[in-house]
């Protein structure tokens, strides 16, 4: 029986973080072995706000070795770069003459990031879900693991697909496919340090909203020390007005590998000063492995040149032949 394919990505902007690990990476690194998968990094994407070009490429591989280090696992994985396979750009291209304008624009990403940016807002960030789309839709996946706030990039997607299969299929055979997104209820949105009702983000000005995944030992201590909280003893899971302390239960119960059940019963009577050095030390034991990991692999270069290289080969194959069946059904004549 052939696997069902699973494909998601990173913008290789800056440091991942704990939200992008709990969010995505970690769900990755759980299913893999029940599929087919596709992992790349999104550096198109990454220009879509202003970038620095002496840092791209490093961030590039960096994220590249955190995957590994977060446990993809090259049997079951396909390692990638977005910009290194020209059909994703293509693809969008041809996506984009039949996306409609408004939809773009309602985006809330968009709106959210069109504000910070101004007069200066690229046609790329109002564009940028075209590109999202098509780079799902080349892999044909069944599922794409996302944190909530992909959620309605994925249903973008899925609309493009009924349009374009209404405009260039035929019923009985849509020439696309429709992926499901796959989103996980825990850590889907992992939320601010310094304000428990905003997602944390690499884009925030402040690094103390968030833990990055390579975060040496002290920061990590420092971070939560100075994290916001509440005044009420007593620490509970889901009271709307105690953001915070739902965000931070929830943290320590993943990173400690505990129930909800466990964790409600163990801190339902705790103070901030009690729990602050509990979450702190589950935070340095679960990033741990991953840091050394993650050197070892850095140490590496022509490995993780390798991994790339063997990445694009794989990935550029399936893409090519989606981008060509594609370019058929709208009537392009393609090279013989
Ligand atoms: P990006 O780079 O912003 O985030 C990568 C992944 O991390 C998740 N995430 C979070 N999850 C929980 N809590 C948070 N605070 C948090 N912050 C981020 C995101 O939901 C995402 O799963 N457009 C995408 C990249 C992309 C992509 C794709 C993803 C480009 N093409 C195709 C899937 C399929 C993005 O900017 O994610």
């Amino acid at each position: 029986m052939t696997r069902q394919r699973v494909l998601s990505g990173i913008q290789t902007t800056g440091y991942l973080h704990l939200g992008n690990y709990l969010g995505a990476i970690r769900n990755w690194v759980e299913g893999q072995s029940h599929y087919d998968n596709y992992f790349f990094l999104a550096d198109l994407h990454a220009i879509t706000v202003p970038h620095d070009p002496k840092t791209l490429a490093a961030d590039t591989y960096t994220i590249a070795a955190l995957y590994l280090a977060c446990g993809l696992d090259l049997q079951h994985s396909t390692i990638f770069v977005q910009s290194q396979v020209p059909a994703h750009t293509e693809f969008a291209w041809l996506l984009s003459c039949i996306t409609p304008l408004n939809w773009l624009e309602d985006m809330i990403q968009f709106k959210e990031k069109a504000v910070k940016q101004g007069q200066e807002v690229g046609t790329g960030l109002l564009t940028y879900p075209v590109l999202m789309a098509s780079d799902i839709l080349l892999y044909e996946p069944d599922k794409v693991p996302v944190g909530e706030d992909q959620k309605q990039h994925l249903e973008l997607t899925r609309d493009l697909v009924d349009r374009f299969n209404y405009k260039f299929g035929t019923p009985e055979k849509p020439v696309l496919k429709r992926p499901d997104p796959l989103i996980r209820a825990e850590g889907a949105r992992v939320m601010s340090l310094t304000d428990g009702t905003r997602k944390m983000s690499k884009s925030d000005p402040s690094e103390l909203s968030r833990i990055n995944l390579l975060d040496p030992p002290d920061v990590i201590q420092n971070k939560i020390k100075r994290c916001k909280t509440d005044p009420i003893r007593g620490l509970v899971f889901g009271d709307p007005d105690r953001p915070e302390c739902n965000n931070l239960l929830t943290l320590y119960m993943i990173l400690s590998n505990q129930t909800k059940e466990a964790v409600a019963a163990e801190c339902q009577d705790m103070g901030w000063g009690q729990f602050k050095p509990l979450l702190t030390e589950a935070m340095i034991s679960a990033l741990q492995p991953i840091q050394e990991k993650y050197q070892a692999i850095m140490d590496d270069r022509s490995y993780l040149e390798s991994v790339l290289r063997d990445g694009r080969e794989k990935a550029s194959a399936i893409a090519n032949k989606t981008l060509a069946k594609a370019k058929k059904a709208m009537g392009y004549a393609l090279p013989l």
